[in-house]
């Protein structure tokens, strides 16, 4: 309450923004756009509960989907490349997610170009987060196949520029948003240091996620000590450094953003299919068979603590995030992995299928930003 009138207008502007997105989840558009004006932790807290339903629904089959043709996508890396790599059964393309409590708007790329004119959106995290902005970008493409795209590579930063619009996309490679750094004794994996925020921050919408390497060890594990303030470490327990490493990142977001300006959104656990127990297939150990999606609106497996521990972080933070709450609706999808379906052969029920379930991700991503 105690803003400036220039600081308060622009947070006044991204409310409305943000408002616009919600008209079928809010009662009352108004009182969310006091939300930014007043009190902001508890007002968009409730904010969020309304949009959160959105969250909450079903798969449904549409033949009207997929919402573009992957094979005129030149953005696809191998690994998620589906059809090219001869997936035989097309019906996981032909699924949209049907929230219980109202529709989706359609993904219209042109719109989304339109409104985030001149604008910078930036995709920070692990490889999910590359599958992620590779649904994004062919979402786009598809909608303006003829226009001028760039495409470049600076430091850790790609960014692709779809230039009659000025709109960049761009992807920021980290595995677990706090540093790794290789000193003396080895590779350290720095809890509470984060030192690429200054890339991030300068963005209009950021949209974060880590999860898939706090499990890794062995050969795979990229770092040899674990580091919190003067502590240095062989292991610890790997929830306890998941929860560590995200209160850094919320303390980032507190002190460092301006979220007046630079929209946060965090992707909850992508989930993946190893464990059959958890649909009801006892005995399965990947997802080379499913071609389905579990239907209803429950996951029998239930909620991967990660997601809860990663709902008590964002509790924490004072300034306004979104949570892109995905992890159930594609804990549904065991249908969507690339399986063997991929440039490498090998089996791959963590990733997704480009065209597929992200586009989803980004149906909702795009409700919740502007549609
Ligand atoms: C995220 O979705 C799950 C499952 O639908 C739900 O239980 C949880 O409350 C949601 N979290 C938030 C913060 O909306
Ligand atoms: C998809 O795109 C490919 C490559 O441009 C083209 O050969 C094919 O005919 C397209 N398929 C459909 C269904 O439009
Ligand atoms: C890449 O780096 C160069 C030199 O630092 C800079 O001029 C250019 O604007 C950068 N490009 C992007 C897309 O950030």
């Amino acid at each position: 309450m105690m803003e400036s009138g220039t600081k308060r207008s622009s947070c006044v502007l991204l409310a409305i923004f943000m408002t616009i997105s919600c008209l079928c989840f809010a009662t009352s558009s108004k009182s969310i756009l006091q939300t930014f004006t007043t009190n902001k932790n508890l007002k968009w807290k409730k904010w969020q509960k309304k949009v959160s339903n959105m969250y909450q629904g079903s798969w449904v089959q549409d033949m009207s989907y997929p919402l573009y043709n992957s094979s005129a996508c030149p953005f696809i890396r191998k690994e998620f490349d589906c059809l090219k790599y001869g997936r035989p059964d097309h019906l996981y393309l032909q699924y949209r997610w049907q929230p219980n409590a109202c529709d989706l708007p359609r993904f219209d790329g042109k719109h989304f170009l339109k409104k985030l004119k001149g604008k910078k959106i930036m995709f920070v995290g692990d490889s999910v987060s590359l599958n992620h902005f590779e649904s994004l970008l062919c979402l786009l493409h598809a909608a303006v196949p003829d226009s001028i795209i760039t495409e470049e590579t600076n430091n850790s930063v790609r960014t692709v520029t779809f230039q009659d619009y000025g709109v960049s996309v761009k992807l920021f490679n980290s595995h677990y948003l706090v540093d790794i750094e290789q000193e003396k004794i080895g590779r350290v994996l720095k809890l509470d240091s984060l030192k690429d925020g200054n890339t991030w921050k300068d963005m209009d919408v950021l949209v974060f996620n880590t999860w898939l390497w706090w499990y890794r060890r062995g050969p795979k594990q990229p770092w040899d000590y674990v580091q919190e303030g003067e502590t240095i470490l062989e292991d610890m327990d790997r929830m306890v450094a998941f929860r560590k490493g995200l209160i850094t990142w919320a303390k980032w977001v507190d002190s460092d953003v301006d979220t007046c300006k630079t929209k946060i959104i965090f992707q909850g656990i992508s989930p993946s299919h190893y464990n059959g127990v958890e649909w009801g297939k006892p005995g399965v150990t990947n997802c080379g068979k499913e071609t389905e999606p579990v239907s209803g609106s429950t996951y029998p497996g239930g909620s991967p603590l990660a997601l809860q521990v990663l709902e008590d972080v964002l509790n924490s933070i004072k300034k306004p995030v979104h949570l892109l709450n995905i992890t159930t609706l594609s804990q549904l999808r065991k249908d969507g992995h690339p399986s063997s379906y991929n440039g490498f052969r090998g089996m791959d029920c963590t990733h997704w299928c480009v065209a597929g379930v992200l586009d989803a991700w980004n149906e909702l991503l795009y409700t919740a930003i502007i549609s």
